[in-house]
């Protein structure tokens, strides 16, 4: 493994970490997966669509409605099981993520044309010693990240294809977000657009997935 740049503390930045390869075999992972879980754009708790359209590997996804955020076991609508996290996944995670905890969800995000994510805290998982592990694909993402109150000052960096960054210890709970991405610098993702993938360990250590 590369060393990372410290943007701050506790949150890592490896650009690059993908080779080329193994970027188009996420993207042929999640085009998979997507045929059976297919991308929908969440109403956010305040009754509004989010821009950014979402499915999920493991045997939790994010997901959120008007009664809020949540992790679930089964696909809203469907409620058919998540498709399986895929080995390349777990073995991403054991390397940046944690080596004895296996992730339970792994988020799936597609940005296209406009879409963004606002200012938001990572606050659903049980245990916060476990990192967030967030890998780029496909266009550049303007993204920005703070402290852990809202109000703290912001930075923007930009992710691009293969990156890979971790929020873990004291910016485990920091506000991040995506400003917006730059269509048109990637040609990885068929159709255009950036794909997010954010691993997590949702639940506690010590239950079985
Ligand atoms: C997220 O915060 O869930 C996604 C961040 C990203 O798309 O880079
Ligand atoms: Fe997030």
């Amino acid at each position: 493994m590369k060393p990372s740049v410290s943007v701050l503390p506790g949150f890592d930045l490896w650009p690059a970490a993908l080779s080329d390869a193994a970027q188009a075999a996420l993207v042929a992972e999640v085009l998979a997966a997507v045929e059976s879980a297919p991308f929908q754009r969440y109403d956010t708790a305040y009754g509004k669509a989010m821009s950014v359209a979402m499915s999920s590997f493991g045997p939790l996804g994010w997901v959120s409605d008007k009664a809020g955020y949540r992790y679930a076991d089964r696909q809203p609508g469907t409620d058919r099981p998540w498709p399986a996290m895929p080995q390349v996944l777990l073995d991403l995670w054991a390397a940046y993520g944690d080596p004895d905890t296996p992730p339970d969800s792994a988020l799936i995000n597609l940005y296209r044309d406009d879409a963004r994510m606002g200012l938001h805290q990572d606050r659903d998982e049980v245990d916060p010693a476990f990192p967030v592990l967030s890998i780029s694909l496909g266009d550049t993402a303007v993204f920005r990240i703070g402290g852990t109150a809202r109000g703290d000052p912001t930075r923007s960096l930009r992710l691009a294809s293969g990156d890979l960054c971790r929020l873990s210890g004291p910016a485990r709970r920091a506000f991040h977000g995506v400003d917006r991405i730059q269509a048109g610098s990637s040609r990885l993702v068929p159709g255009g657009g950036r794909i997010n993938l954010t691993l997590r360990r949702a639940r506690p250590a010590d239950v079985t997935v």
